[in-house]
């Protein structure tokens, strides 16, 4: 009833547009995907911009070749996601549409995705990031809370539970680990939503951490507030970076504390009843995402470039 989960590499801005990918091309990489988690998430495959290359067009063959490999290798997949403000095609974006056409978009949208994969996805992020740091709504950089208004995250979960009544529905943020401003925003939306009866069944934190900012110690304690409302909970997207050396191998002490901060997220988890999800954002250091994104910073994850274990893919084995 635990589910150990990786993002599936591919479609990245920071892999090289003409790249293979890591997942249909590299042996080892699918060898290890298929071996050591029962839980997946697309790291791009089911956002806007790769399932609608046009508004009348949908590309849905990197994710269902995802999700036909989790099948056959007996792993739940997470669908990664629904309504957010990043990673939109240009047409969208950039196109002149009413707030009823809008409005229609999205439920088209996520009516055929949901219902695409209904009973085949264990747990759906609908609501990305809504919330900026400060704990207030994106109004601006969100199109659809900027164009439809706050009302519209709550059809985005309506909507999706009509397609697929089997999935988990959640919302999932970074910088959320934490009891802070951005995750109190979280603890009063769902109050209000529940008491609405809208169907959402679960809140995620990201986990995207620095070794520069210390560890979110009060990861724990913040699970549990959710659990308590009647939420499931879960980790999503778990990596850990660190400054790189010079010679951009990370020394021995650097490993030790990275392990540490994996050891505290997964026993956060575990120690909170309906915390049942646990993701690391890829489990390889040849195609994370954190060197192109965070200057100076990489080695964030489990396991070295050629797939060797790092202190923290033994840290998290022992936990479990
Ligand atoms: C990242 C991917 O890892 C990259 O490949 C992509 O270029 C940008 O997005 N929060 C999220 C994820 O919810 O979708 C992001 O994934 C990382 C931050």
């Amino acid at each position: 009833g635990f589910f150990v989960g990786t993002a599936v590499a591919g479609g990245g801005h920071h892999l090289e547009q003409d790249y293979p990918d890591p997942f249909t091309s590299d042996r080892e990489y699918r060898k290890i995907l298929g071996r050591q988690f029962n839980s997946v998430s697309p790291e791009n495959q089911m956002k806007w911009e790769y399932l609608r290359p046009e508004r009348d067009r949908y590309d849905f063959g990197a994710a269902d070749a995802i999700v036909d490999f989790a099948e056959r290798h007996h792993q739940v997949v997470r669908g990664h996601t629904l309504l957010w403000h990043s990673q939109n095609p240009e047409w969208l974006e950039e196109g002149d549409f009413s707030d009823e056409e809008l409005r229609t978009i999205l439920r088209e949208h996520i009516t055929t995705v949901v219902g695409r994969y209904a009973g085949r996805i264990q747990q759906w992020d609908v609501a990305n990031e809504i919330f900026d740091e400060q704990g207030d709504l994106r109004t601006e950089e969100n199109i659809w809370i900027r164009e439809l208004g706050p009302g519209i995250v709550a059809d985005a979960f309506r909507w999706a539970h009509q397609a697929d009544p089997e999935a988990k529905l959640f919302f999932n943020d970074y910088g959320v680990e934490d009891v802070n401003a951005k995750s109190d925003a979280y603890y009063e939306l769902v109050q209000d939503l529940l008491e609405q009866g809208v169907p959402v069944h679960g809140f995620s934190v990201q986990a995207h951490l620095s070794m520069r900012y210390g560890f979110p110690g009060g990861l724990e304690e913040n699970l549990r507030r959710f659990d308590e409302l009647g939420l499931e909970t879960a980790v999503t997207e778990l990596d850990v970076r660190m400054d790189l050396p010079e010679d951009g191998e990370p020394t021995a002490a650097q490993l030790r504390k990275q392990a540490d901060y994996y050891q505290r997220a997964l026993s956060a988890c575990l120690a909170v009843e309906d915390c049942n999800s646990f993701t690391i954002w890829g489990f390889t250091d040849k195609y994370s995402w954190v060197p192109v994104f965070f200057q100076g910073e990489g080695a964030a994850t489990v396991m070295t470039d050629d797939f060797r274990r790092k202190p923290s893919f033994y840290a998290l084995q022992a936990t479990l």
